[in-house]
């Protein structure tokens, strides 16, 4: 697939087949990602891979639709505001380059933001110094939803003198 064609087939996908991702595949896709732009190279991205009984606790309405995989992704704050603000940006780069690499090899993900919330934090010991991007569950999609037409671009676009 052409990367373009990556970017615009992917979908947040919500039922996922219990098929098994290799884990050798996963931490293949995470490495690509960390290629990710980031501001001073703070590399901010952490992940936390949840086992059954983290994720039973997080009680996802649909366990993150039966997703064999379900990772965190943590932001590190840094030392100033405008560090912390550039590095969720860089996370949620990361996020993206994993999201487009597991695509194109046929594995979708589901992204949830309840990690977010104070409890969920505690739940998955997320330090006071971090921001949760968001908690994934990943795997081989059962259903792909049809694709969420997007506003044409140029309605986006405005030109400066
Ligand atoms: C920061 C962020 C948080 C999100 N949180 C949720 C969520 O809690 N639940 C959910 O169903 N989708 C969540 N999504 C996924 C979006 O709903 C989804 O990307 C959007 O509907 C567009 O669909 P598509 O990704 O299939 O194009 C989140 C996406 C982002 C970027």
């Amino acid at each position: 697939m052409s990367i373009i064609n990556v970017i615009r087939s992917r979908r947040n996908i919500k039922a996922f087949k219990p098929d098994e991702v290799a884990e050798s595949d996963l931490l293949s896709w995470l490495e690509a990602a960390s290629y990710a732009p980031n501001h001073r190279l703070t590399e901010p991205w952490e992940m936390k891979l949840l086992g059954p009984d983290t994720r039973a606790r997080l009680n996802h309405k649909t366990d993150f639709g039966h997703a064999p995989v379900v990772l965190a992704v943590l932001s590190k704050q840094g030392s100033s505001a405008i560090e912390r603000d550039e590095n969720v940006m860089a996370s949620a780069c990361f996020v993206q380059n994993f999201l487009l690499a597991a695509h194109e090899e046929g594995v979708g993900a589901y992204w949830a933001s309840l990690g977010a919330l104070p409890q969920n934090r505690e739940i998955l010991s997320v330090p006071e110094d971090y921001d949760v991007i968001g908690v994934f569950g990943i795997g081989y999609p059962e259903d792909v939803p049809a694709v969420k037409p997007r506003t044409p671009i140029v309605s986006k676009l405005t030109r400066l003198p």
